[in-house]
Order: structure tokens, then sequence, then C-alpha cells
């Protein structure tokens, strides 16, 4: 594989931003995207015109299949103002931003453009979740998976099976990622789920006191997420709280010459590593407990970076499922392959451990458009790294951050490493 060892222009995010995710029935795409912009045409500290914007990428999983659109890049250019600049949708996937993110990273360091857009968009919630599951699973191997009866929970489900099997990680375990991102979530304005499971549950005997029926007897967030009706059982062993969403959002990030982010702002965020790799499907695969192509990006972005796992201060990692966030900390060196459960359950990737994951909420609780997570998962990255994230500010300062998204089964992995000097 021929790959380079640094960039041969520096890249800087100088401008980002999101639309509130959920389920909003009465949006569409372009809606969400504009949103987005407009955020992000606010974010850039010393202003900027919008029209000096040369390229756009757009990160979009299946505009067709979920809206019955595609062809979406031009027509978020139009929607934002934009055209004639050249628009290009990018398909990875869930990992769809992140690998638009990587082609804005390319085209500005190639010294082709000076200006790039990159957002993401998805709107999800058009259809019932049965067509969602199937839209979703084109991004399988529908060959060989589909006909065997896999779904997304059903992957991931027996990438769960296979690492409790190796390592001895129980459901238990699995929900201390829930918890946590939860409350990571309950502190972010714009997730999908911007509740913590106590809070959850509260809601829960509320309603039922408010509309005078049976009021569940839960003592601790235990008996709630162990209670079949309240958290059931969605694919042996992971349990609807397990899951990410479904979900609508946008998100945008403005990505200049590094040389000349100081024009926009005295606070940008160098792209100092970026790598990505694909795989064979998860049927074809010897191990199931790790993606090679998470290993494989993530070791071509820290070669670029010239940092290790250690160096990393915070990161945003793929957790479309919760075992996906605990297969993902090991594959990108933040542990030992079987002690990222565990590094989970004693705390060390909560908010205020020495390894914070996901302190957006992660796709499970913020929520996961699949062509936007990529592109969100920087947005946290940059609120974060700016000391902007209010409540869910991690302490000390974040020099270093790290976002990892993934396409489908690990098919697909983009890792991108983000530096504040
Ligand atoms: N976590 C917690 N609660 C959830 C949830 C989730 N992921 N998804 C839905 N809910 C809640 C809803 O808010 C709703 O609550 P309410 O009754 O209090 O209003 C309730 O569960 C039912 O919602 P609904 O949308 O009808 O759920 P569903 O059973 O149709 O779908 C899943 C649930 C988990 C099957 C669906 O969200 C899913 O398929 N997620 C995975 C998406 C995926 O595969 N993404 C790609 C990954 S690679």
């Amino acid at each position: 594989m021929t790959k380079r060892s640094s960039l041969p222009r520096g890249v800087a995010v100088v401008g980002a931003g999101m639309c509130k995710f959920g389920a909003f029935p009465e949006k569409s795409s372009r809606d969400l995207f504009v949103e987005a912009f407009q955020e992000l045409v606010k974010s850039v500290d010393k202003g900027f015109d919008p029209l000096s914007i040369e390229t756009v990428y757009v990160g979009n999983y299946s505009g067709e299949l979920f809206e019955g659109q595609g062809h979406l890049a031009p027509l978020m250019v139009d929607a934002i103002g934009l055209t004639p600049r050249p628009a290009v949708r990018v398909e990875d996937a869930c990992a769809s931003g992140g690998v638009a993110f990587r082609q804005g990273v390319m085209a500005v360091a190639s010294g082709m453009y000076d200006s790039v857009l990159v957002g993401g968009v998805e709107k999800m919630t058009n259809l019932p979740t049965a067509q969602v599951t199937d839209a979703l699973g084109t991004a399988a191997d529908t060959l060989f998976e589909n006909p065997a009866g896999f779904t997304f929970p059903g992957f991931y489900a027996a990438i769960a099976t296979a690492y409790m099997h190796k390592y001895g990680m129980t459901p238990q375990h699995l929900m201390k990622v829930t918890l946590k991102n939860h409350e990571n979530g309950a502190l972010n304005p714009k997730a999908q789920f911007n509740v913590s499971i106590p809070g959850w549950m509260k809601g829960r005997v509320d309603a039922a006191i408010k509309k005078g029926k049976p009021v569940p007897t839960w003592q601790t967030v235990w008996d709630f997420l162990q209670d079949d009706a309240a958290n059931p059982m969605i694919a042996w062993p992971l349990r609807l709280f397990d899951c990410s969403p479904v979900t609508d959002g946008a998100a945008a990030v403005l990505l200049v010459p590094a040389e000349r982010a100081h024009e926009y702002t005295d606070a940008p965020l160098y792209v100092i590593g970026t790598g990505q790799a694909s795989d064979v499907a998860l049927h074809s695969r010897a191990d199931l407990t790790t993606l090679n192509a998470a290993r494989a990006a993530s070791l071509t972005a820290y070669e670029m970076a010239g940092v290790t796992a250690n160096d990393i201060r915070i990161a945003e990692v793929h957790d479309c499922f919760t075992i996906a966030e605990v297969v993902a900390s090991e594959d990108l060196g933040f542990f030992a392959p079987g002690d990222g459960f565990r590094m989970a359950d004693e705390g060390v990737t909560s908010r205020l451990g020495p390894k914070p994951i996901n302190t957006s909420g992660g796709l499970k609780s913020k929520g996961h458009p699949v062509g936007a997570s990529g592109v969100a998962q920087i947005i946290e990255v940059w609120k974060q790294m700016r000391g902007e994230a209010g409540e869910r500010q991690v302490p000390g300062g974040v020099p270093l951050a790290l976002t990892h998204n993934v396409g489908a089964t690990g098919t697909t992995c983009v890792v991108n490493i983000f530096e504040r000097r």
C-alpha cells in the first residue's frame, strides 16, 4: 500500500455547525443542511464570505432509499446559494461523513482549493423502522449476508456474542457504555436523546402517573435496563438501549489551508492525520472481535500525525451499537484486546476519566443520521478543543483529539486526528 506520511499542505478546520438531531417530519434534508450551514457561517470567529467557498463534499448514505431523492450534493449547494460550485456526494455507508471530510482534506492538501465545505446529511425517519432496516441492510454483502437473515443489529449482536465468548464480557458491561453515553448526551442540547437514563426513568414514571397507568417500580438503572418491557431485546444480547436510533440530521465544517487559518479564527483545529481502510465483509472474517479496517486506518493516521494512541486526549468513536464502542477502543490502540469493556466499566472512558470517549453522547444518545454522523463527530471535537462544550467540557484542555467513523460492519473505516496549537 502506498501512502504519504504527511499531508502535502497543512489543513485546518475554521468553522463548524450542526442542526439538532432527532425526528423532524416537517423538514427535508435540505432544511437540515441549511440549518447546519447557517450555524457554521456564524461559528467563523472573524467572519467570512460564504461565496468564497470553492467546492463542496456531501456525505450521504442513501437519499434514494430514505427520501426518494438521489444526487443530493448539487441540491444542497443550491439550497445554500453556492451554485455553480462543484459538488460531490460521498457514499461509504455510515462512514460517508467521515470519508467526505477526508476528501475535503485531500482537496485542500493537494493545493487545488483554498476553501472547502464538507457536509453530511441524512433524513431517515420518513420510513418505518422495518424499511429503515432494509435500507441500511444494502450496505452489507447482499449476496451472502442478507439472504442469511442478517440485519445491522444482528451483525453487531454476532460481534458482541463472539466478544463475550472470547473475553468474558457480559450484557451488563455493555450497559455501562449506554449509561455513560446517555449521561454525556444529557449535557448536549443537540442530542436526539438529550436525557440520562435516570432522567429517562423519571420521565416514564411521571408519564405513567399522569396517565393513571401502572407506575414502574424500578429502584435502580439496572432494574430499568434489564426490564424486558422498558428495554426490549432487539438481537441478543443487544437491547433497545444498546442501539443507536433512527435519526434526521446534518452537520458541516469549513476547511482551509493551515497557513491561512488565522484569517478566519485564532482557534483553528489542525488536521494532522487521516487514514482510511477497507475490509472483507463480516462473513469472511477470521475474527469478529476486531475491525481490521479500524486498526489499519488508525495506524495510517497515527503515523501521519506522528502521535500515538496514548497522546489522544478525547475520541469520538462509532458506537452504532454499544459493542462497537468497546471494540473501537481496542482497535484504536487505547486499550489491549479484551480490556475495552473493563475500561468502560471502571469509568476510564467517562467524561471525567483519563480517556473520555463520546463526550457528545455518541451515536447512541446524540443520534445517528448515517451520512452526517462522521461530520458531527468533528463538531464535538471542534467544541471540546476550543473549550466551547459547555456543561460537558472535558477539563484541562484538549490538545489532540481523534474521530473514528465506521461504514457497515467495518468494511470501511476512516480515522482523523486533530490538533490545537
Ligand atoms: N434507544 C433508546 N430508545 C429508543 C431507541 C434507541 N436506539 N430507538 C427508539 N427508541 C424509543 C423511542 O423513543 C420510543 O420511545 P417512546 O415509546 O417513549 O416514544 C420507543 O423506543 C419506540 O420507538 P420506535 O422508533 O418505534 O422503535 P423501533 O422498535 O421501531 O426501533 C430500533 C428501535 C433499535 C430497532 C431502531 O432504532 C434501529 O434499528 N436502530 C439501529 C439503527 C442502525 O442499525 N443504524 C446503523 C448502524 S450500522
